[in-house]
Order: structure tokens, then sequence, then C-alpha cells
């Protein structure tokens, strides 16, 4: 996710801003660049890679005395990784950076083309610096023409914006990306998209709020909304980095399951259109001879692929096979002509994963990555990617990739659908509608997080834990197995809740802890005659359901939705906060479980 950082004042710029931009790099990001003012003097500096290519551009560069200048670290969202496309981006004579996403940016470039604005990237960002310079042409007041170009945007973001045509100010704004504004005890003005990037700079901070925007110079901060001054709400800076790069949460994994509303909202942007999908990265003809799609993934990102095979023949009436990547090498597949090859990874570089999206080229079938991370080794080789949009990932066990990996599935099932028309167009809408609530499903209340803290103090004992369900449910009965056994080193199976009779309910005693997922839109009464049988050998049930179960010991009440899905990302935020609060109870360092990697590129 895209990093943004700013100054106002007397120091070395090129020292401020990198060293602001080098403590978002945990954030992750594919090419970098800063834009300094000073007097009339205008310049960038920009590359991509890491940011040692950028400081090396800015060698011979030296501020030497005030100056005015903002930077930015950018993860790919619209158009490649290139110089070109890497912010800040320039007009006339202003530069802004921004993160988020505008949604209606193709709609202004169009009117701005029509005007004879040249664009020179392929970003959404470009569109509000000339928007900015377009407006002050008409009233020559900049202040009116930042607030007119903010009304104009649709979407979310955070911006910085520099000119000419007043070289003391930063412009800003926040509508749903984070930015913070501060100042030191001299005046000196810092901006940051976290406040990991100003500490040890910045003394008093304001964590600005969607819809403020206004100006920042060495005369103070001005902060509006709505066309109206407001008081500045600062606060002390905490001195403390890892705590600030964890904003405030205990482990970077819990933070990463409360972004989940955030990135799965990033990941939608753009792609959920009225009444269809678009991917701008696939087209129609890619998908020409297809009729089948096979998937090969590892851990987390198996279980998504599974979950997905259901959506794959439910909406788009697509035969889909999924396996683990490791099976799949060494089994001497049918790799036939007329599937498509899919990979999910949130690395890109798990080397089983790699390996099968290998054999799948040399078989010349047509493949897509369902990747998180640009410029991997899964992106370079697959012939399409779709990135996930998730940020980096700190955590080892993965959480909001699989909510991400998740979202795009079930978008790219619709997508298909659509291009093979396997779906009524009031079926479409209706769950293009549903795609929608699921930011918002996926908020955590501090009543549902106290609740599972309060619960997981009953489940650290015992012989094992069955995680169940059915349909789409299994597989996340399988992820929250695997969570649990990764960072609490508990033993836990997920397993189909009709499949327990086949065998596993000898296991069931009162030192059984059974998680049992039971959504009332699918399959309710089949799932709890399954959990009533495990309640009957005395099993110890954890119900997660809409539903008050007389059954169960414990229960977890979630919403009823009206799509299964709605339910699923419900369930997935409980069975990771279960597995989080258990872990932190064990003592368990939960960001670094023992024996793992985040990265697995060995066999
Ligand atoms: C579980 C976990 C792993 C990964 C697996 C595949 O929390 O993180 O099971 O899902 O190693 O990794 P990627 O998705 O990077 O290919």
């Amino acid at each position: 996710m895209c990093g943004i950082v700013g100054y106002v004042g007397n120091k070395e710029i090129k020292d401020i801003l990198i060293d602001g931009l080098t403590e978002l790099e945990y954030r992750g990001y594919d090419s970098a660049g800063i834009a300094t003012l000073q007097e009339n003097n205008i310049r960038h500096f920009k590359s991509i890679g890491k940011l040692v290519n950028l400081q090396d551009k800015l060698k011979n560069y030296s501020s030497d005395g005030f100056v005015v200048g903002i930077g930015h670290t950018r993860w790919a969202t619209h158009g490649k990784p290139t110089e070109l496309n890497a912010h800040p981006h320039l007009g006339e004579y202003s530069y802004v950076v921004h993160n988020g996403i505008i949604e209606n940016y193709q709609e202004i470039k169009k009117s701005l083309e029509q005007k004879g604005v040249n664009f020179v990237s392929q970003t959404d960002t470009e569109v509000i610096v000339h928007l900015f310079e377009d407006f002050y042409k008409d009233n020559n007041d900049e202040f009116k023409a930042f607030e007119k170009t903010l009304n104009a945007l649709k979407g979310a973001f955070a911006v910085l914006l520099i000119s000419k045509i007043d070289n003391q100010k930063i412009f800003f704004a926040k509508h749903g990306s984070p930015l913070i504004v501060g100042d030191d005890e001299n005046g000196e003005i810092y901006f940051g998209s976290s406040d990991s990037a100003m500490i040890g700079k910045a003394k008093e901070v304001i964590y600005l709020e969607d819809g403020e925007y206004g100006y920042a110079s060495l005369d103070g901060i001005k902060l509006f909304k709505k066309s109206k001054s407001k008081k500045l709400h600062k606060k002390t800076l905490t001195q403390d980095k890892i705590y600030a790069q964890k904003d405030g949460f205990r482990f970077f994994m819990e933070k990463e399951i409360y972004e989940q509303s955030e990135v799965v909202n990033d990941s939608m942007m753009g792609r959920v259109l009225d009444e269809q999908i678009d991917f701008e990265e696939l087209d129609k003809n890619f998908f020409k001879g297809i009729n089948e799609i096979q998937i090969c993934a590892c851990g987390t990102s198996y279980h998504s692929a599974l979950a997905s095979s259901y959506l794959f023949e439910r909406l788009a009436k697509m035969q889909t096979s999924v396996e683990i990547a490791s099976e799949f090498r060494y089994k001497q597949p049918l790799m036939k002509k007329n599937r498509l090859f899919v990979v999910i990874s949130q690395s890109g570089e798990t080397a089983d994963t790699l390996e099968t999206l290998k054999m799948a080229k040399k078989a010349g079938m047509k493949t897509l990555a369902i990747c998180n991370v640009d410029n991997s080794s899964i992106v370079r080789t697959a012939d399409k990617t779709i990135l996930l949009r998730a940020g980096i990932e700190k955590g080892v066990a993965s959480t909001k990739a699989f909510a991400t990996q998740m979202m795009v599935l079930w978008m790219l099932s619709l997508y298909i659908a659509k291009l093979k028309n396997s779906l009524k167009r009031k079926k479409m809408v209706k769950e293009l509608q549903s795609i929608r609530e699921i930011p918002s499903i996926l908020k955590i209340t501090d009543k549902l997080h106290e609740k599972i803290k309060r619960l997981s103090k009953r489940y650290l004992h015992g012989h094992g834990f069955f995680f169940i369900g059915r349909d789409i449910f299994f597989p996340l009965a399988l992820e929250g197995a695997l969570k649990l056994k990764e960072i609490s080193y508990l033993h836990a199976e997920g397993y189909p809740a009709g499949e327990m009779k086949h065998g596993p309910i000898a296991l069931a005693d009162s030192e059984l802890f059974t998680i049992a997922l039971m959504p009332k839109s699918l399959l309710y009464e089949k799932t709890k005659s399954n959990v009533e049988e495990l309640s009957a050998r005395d099993s110890t049930i954890l119900a997660v359901s809409p539903e008050e179960f007389e059954l169960a010991d414990d229960f977890i009440k979630t919403n009823h939705s009206a799509h299964p899905m709605g339910e699923f990302f419900e369930m997935m935020i409980v069975v990771q906060l279960l597995s989080l609060e258990i872990a932190i109870r064990m003592g368990n360092d939960v960001d670094m479980p023992r024996n793992l990697a985040k990265s697995v590129t060995v066999e």
C-alpha cells in the first residue's frame, strides 16, 4: 500500500522525506518519488524499485534553506510500476501525491483531454493535479481551486499538493485513506500516511478525519471541513516506532485482521460496477476456448481456492478443480488447454505454486495469477495477474491476504459469469449488492472482540479442536484450524461437518472442542444435525451462528445475511480473532510463530 510524506521547513529535505518513506517501507511499494519547491524552482526525482534507487538519484541534490516538499512510495493499482506512473505527478506548475483510488478518474480525464490537457501516466492520480490547475485558471484562487478539485473527486483519497502559485504551503486532504499532519517546537510541518513516518520529527499531530482538508505553512496549519474552518485537534505523538507501525494493536496480525474492511474495499475499487465486474487487467479474448478452471495453491491460499470452487461452479457454471501445489507437481497431471490455470499466492514466491505455474505454461495452458506482490516471480511468470491490493502482510499467519483473495475470487466468478452469460441480470445485480456490503460486515465491533477474548480462556486445554462447516464453510473451517495451529501450537483440524460421522466422531468427548460454523443462509438444518451428533457424544461445542443453538456450550452470535458470503466473511473474522486470543493467552509471539516463514521459497 502506498505511503505519503511531506515537509515544510529549513532542514535538508531529502533527509526528511527519505527517512519518512523508509519508515513506511514495511507497507510495501514498487516505486518511489519526491518533489521539492524552493522559491520558483520546482523539481522531482522518481525511481522504480527500492528507495536506494531514489537516493542514488538524489546524490547531487541538496535543499539548503527553506523548502516545501512531498514524497510517495507507490504500490501499483492503476498502471504498471514505472517511473512515469510513480508519484509525484506533475501539472504545469504543481505536483501531487495521492493514496487511495479516484473512482471517476476516467470521466475527469476525458473532459480535461477535451480541453487539451496532456496526460503522461496511466494513473488515476494525475487527474488531481490537472483538475486543480484547470480550476485555478477560472478564478486565480488556489485554495478555492483545491476545494473544487476535492469536491469533484469520487473514491478514497489522501492527497498532498504543492504548487508554484504559493511556494510556502502544502495543501492536504483526507477522504477514506489515512493522513496525519504535525508540527515540531519550531513550527516546521510534517505529513505522513502513518505516524511511524513522523516519529522523532513532529511533536504534536492531527490524525485527520474523513472530509478534513486545508493547508500548512510555517504560519501554522489551517483545517477545514465542508468549507468551514475547524479547530485543530492535536495530540502528542508517541515516540515508539514499532508501536506506531502497529497502530496501537498488540500484534501486526491483530492490526491486519482489523484492516480487512479497508483492504477488501481497496480490492473492490474500480472493479465493482453497477451491473458487472470489471478487471482492467483481463480481456474477453483471454477466456476464448476456456470452459474449465484448474487452481493450484498452498496453505491459506489453497483454502481460498477451495472456497472459490463452489462459486465458480455455482455462479460461472465452470467446472473447477483445486489442488495443493506440492501434490500437483509430481502426480503427472493431465494439463488440458480448455482449462484456465489459476495460481493463488500472497507472496508470489512460493516455490511449489510457482513450479505448477511453469508446468502449465510449458503445457501451453492460459495462466492467471491472483497475487498480492507485483513483480514477484509468480506475477512475472503468469500470462495475466489480478493483484489483491491487501498491502504488505507482516504477520506470518495470513489474514488480510485471505480476505482479499476471497473477494477477488468471488468477483472473478461473476466476471466469468457475465462473459459466459450464466447468470440472469437480476441475480447478477443482487450478487453485486451483496459484494458492496462486505466492507461494512468486516468492521469489527468491540462487543464481538471482547466476547471472543473472554471465551478464549476456556479453550486452552483439551486434546484438540475440530472446526467444522459445510459448503464454502468447510474451507473456512480448514482455514480456522490452520490459523489456530500456526499461532497457538494446539492441535486443530478442519473437517466437512457431514464427514465427522465417518470416523473423527470417535474422538468426541468433553475434551474435544468443536468450533461449529452454522450459517443461517446455507444448509443450516444439515449442519445443525451434524453438530447435534457431536453434542450427543459430549464434545464441547462453540457454535458460531446467527441462530441461537440450545445444545452449544458457548455461542458467538453473528448477523443474519442474505448472502452466504456475507456470513462467510463475518465468520472468518470470528475464527481469526479466536485463534489470536487463544495464542495470546498461551503467551506466544503471534507475529512470528515458531518454525514458520512468511515466504516459502523452498520445496
Ligand atoms: C498460513 C500461511 C501459509 C501460506 C502458504 C502459501 O497462514 O500464511 O499457509 O498461505 O505458505 O503462501 P503464499 O500465499 O504466499 O503462496
